[in-house]
Formats: structure tokens, C-alpha cells, sequence
């Protein structure tokens, strides 16, 4: 199985590429990334020199280098997307780009000129907008509240159509918060934990009562590829390992693992537009695809922020002002 994998030098995307040729010795990856916020090189060094690898710098936006790979591979894992809602206030016009283009010029190249590549859309909870009460199911309709996720569900919306229209081979996971290795310090954990060590205040946006349901990398990068093997065209997977638990509270845990004081939080202006809560049935994944979870919450926590300790050299060169700012939705700027 040869596949194009998008986005595979950022966070989920460099798990997912590793995880893949570690189980599956017969698969070949073409990993396309523009090399933008997020990406960093150093996040495969690992597996460079893997015959079985090859990395192109590339824009999925573009319909010339997206046409001319296509004919090369089985199926297309679309993770590569503008990811950060706080900069998709600043900005929304980059993430209808990348995250909804970019999707479109995926699903034209396959329906122009490999009608049979498979496509797994790497989708997020968010485009469900928050869940007041209960868990939603695949059956829920989208209704996102930020440019991020609006961005991600009209994706989403594309997807289904050619799926209906073009009959083509199209699978969505949609999946809850995501934590591990080789997160960009811009989201909340990594944050956490660096302006902890540098014994900076810790910004918990509004009261810190919004409720997120975690999943370690790693599950979610074995959902993807179940979900690839064995997922059903025109079918959409919820993705969640039902670790729910307020920003305050994930925050007060690495404190502690960090043996740093709570006196570092702040509260700082809520973030426009922020849901309360996301909360995810995963059922139908468990079911018919057979997928569970086997990393514990707390394990993994604790092993996250053990890889920030022992891999400063990693994530210094992000750790700048910008990327690590109490709200950085007011930094303003902006395409238009
Ligand atoms: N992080 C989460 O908690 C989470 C949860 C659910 C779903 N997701 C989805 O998973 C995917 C990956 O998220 P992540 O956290 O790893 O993001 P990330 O920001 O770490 O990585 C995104 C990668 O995509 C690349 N990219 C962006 N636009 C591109 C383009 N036009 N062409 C080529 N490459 C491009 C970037 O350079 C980067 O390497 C996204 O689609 C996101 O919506 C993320």
C-alpha cells in the first residue's frame, strides 16, 4: 500500500507517518507538508533515511504537484490543515485555504485522474460545536463556532458530497483533543508545561471550567489507520478515549508534575466564541471497526511532559513570545 500522507511534519502527522511504517513493513509513504506552523523537519529525522519514506515540500493548495502524485499511490491520508483556533481569529482567510482548498484540490486530483485512491479526511470533534449536555454521534449535525472548525466542517461537507456524487472512496475520522510528543507549544499542554518550567504565569482563558476529552497521539494515529484499512466509504468515525476534564483541572495536573506552584495561574479574557464543552461517542469505531484505546490518561500525561523535559532542544526554537502569548487571538494582523 503506497499512501500520500498530508501534513506529516506536524504534530499528529509525524506520529501517524512513525507509527505507520513501524506496524506495517509493506506500506510506503509520500509525505507532502508545506513545512508551516507546526511542521518541523526534525520531527522524522528518524525515519529519513527509510527507503520506504519520501518527504516533498509541498502545498497541497496546489493542484500541479497534488495531480502528478496521485497517480503515484492507493490512497491519500489528508491530516495537513491551519490547526490553531486562537489564529484562525486573527486569521481566518489561511485556514478556508488550507483546511477547505487544500481539501477540495485533494478530492479533485482523485476524482480527475485516480478515481480509485481512497481518502481518509482527518477531521477534529470541533466541527460538532460544543456539547451542552450528552456525547454526539456521527449522526449529529455540524455546527462549528470558530473559523477553525468552520473551515474543518466545510472540508468535511466536500468530502461526503464526492463521496455522493463521485462514488468516491472517502472515509472521515473526527477526533477530540489530541496530546503527545512533538506538539507545537501554541496548544494548551505544551504551553502548559513550558511557561511552567520557565516559571512564567500560566494563562487559563475565562474561568477554566470548558471541558475538553483528551486522547493520547498515539490512539488516535491507530484510529486513523483502522479507519483506513478497514473504514466504510461515505462513513464518518468519531475518535475519543473519554478522558473528559476541564482546562483548570489539566492544567493543575501538569503543575503538579512539574512540582511547580499553582500560584502560576492566571486568568486571563476568554477566547471569542469558546466552547464549553466537546464530548465524543466513539461507539461505532469500537463496534464495527474493533478500535479501542490502550493508553491510560494519567500514563501518558505524565510521559508527555516527561518528553518536554528531555527535549528542550526540540521546542526552544518555538518557544518564542508569539507562539507562547497569554491570548493570542489579540495579537491581530491578518491577511484581510
Ligand atoms: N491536535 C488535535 O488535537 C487535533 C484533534 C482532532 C483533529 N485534528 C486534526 O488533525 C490534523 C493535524 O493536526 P495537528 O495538531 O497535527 O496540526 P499541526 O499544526 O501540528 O500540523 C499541521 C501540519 O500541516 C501542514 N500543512 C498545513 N497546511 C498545509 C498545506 N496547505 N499543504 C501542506 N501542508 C500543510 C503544516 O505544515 C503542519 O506540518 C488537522 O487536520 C486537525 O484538524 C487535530
Amino acid at each position: 500500500m503506497k499512501l500520500l500522507v498530508t501534513g506529516g511534519l506536524g504534530f499528529i502527522g509525524s506520529n501517524f507517518c512513525r507509527y505507520v511504517l513501524s506496524e506495517n513493513p509493506d506500506y510506503e509513504i509520500i509525505n507532502v507538508d508545506k513545512i508551516g506552523i507546526g511542521a518541523n523537519p526534525a520531527n522524522l529525522h528518524d525515519i529519513e533515511n527509510d527507503k520506504r519514506y519520501t518527504f516533498i515540500k509541498g502545498d497541497i493548495c496546489n493542484p500541479q504537484l497534488i495531480n502528478r502524485l496521485i497517480h503515484q499511490v492507493d490512497a491519500v491520508v489528508n491530516i495537513a490543515a491551519e490547526t490553531h483556533v486562537d489564529r484562525s481569529i486573527v486569521d481566518p482567510n489561511v485556514f478556508l485555504q488550507n483546511n477547505t482548498l487544500g481539501t477540495f484540490t485533494l478530492l479533485e486530483a482523485i476524482r480527475k485522474h485516480n478515481h480509485k485512491a481512497r481518502l481518509l479526511q482527518v477531521s477534529t470533534d470541533e466541527v460538532y460545536g460544543e456539547a451542552l449536555e450528552g456525547s454526539f454521534t456521527e449522526n449529529t449535525p455540524p455546527k462549528p463556532s470558530n473559523p477553525y472548525s468552520a473551515s474543518k466542517a466545510a472540508a468535511d461537507m466536500f468530502v461526503l458530497s464526492y463521496h455522493k456524487t463521485f462514488g468516491l472512496n472517502v472515509s472521515i475520522t473526527r477526533c477530540t483533543n489530541n496530546f503527545g510528543p512533538y506538539q507545537l507549544p501554541e496548544k494548551l499542554i505544551p504551553k502548559t508545561i513550558i511557561r511552567g518550567l520557565r516559571d512564567l504565569p500560566i494563562p487559563i482563558y475565562g474561568s477554566g471550567q470548558n471541558i475538553r476529552d483528551w486522547i493520547y497521539v498515539q490512539d488516535h494515529c491507530e484510529a486513523i489507520a483502522t479507519v483506513l484499512k478497514k473504514g466504510n466509504a461515505g462513513e464518518i468515525y468519531n475518535v475519543s478515549a473519554g478522558n473528559e476534564i476541564s482546562n483548570i483541572e489539566i492544567v493543575k495536573k501538569i503543575i503538579a508534575l512539574l512540582h511547580k506552584p499553582e500560584s502560576l495561574i492566571t486568568f486571563v479574557e476568554d477566547r471569542p466564541g469558546h466552547d464549553a464543552r466537546y464530548s465524543l461517542d466513539s461507539s461505532k469505531l469500537q463496534s464495527c471497526l474493533g478500535w479501542t484505546t490502550k493508553c491510560s490518561f494519567e500514563k501518558s500525561l505524565e510521559s508527555t511532559v516527561e518528553w518536554y523535559l528531555n527535549n528542550e532542544h526540540w521546542w526552544t526554537p518555538f518557544a518564542t513570545d508569539v507562539i507562547l502569548h497569554p491570548t493570542p487571538w489579540k495579537l491581530g494582523g491578518g491577511s484581510h
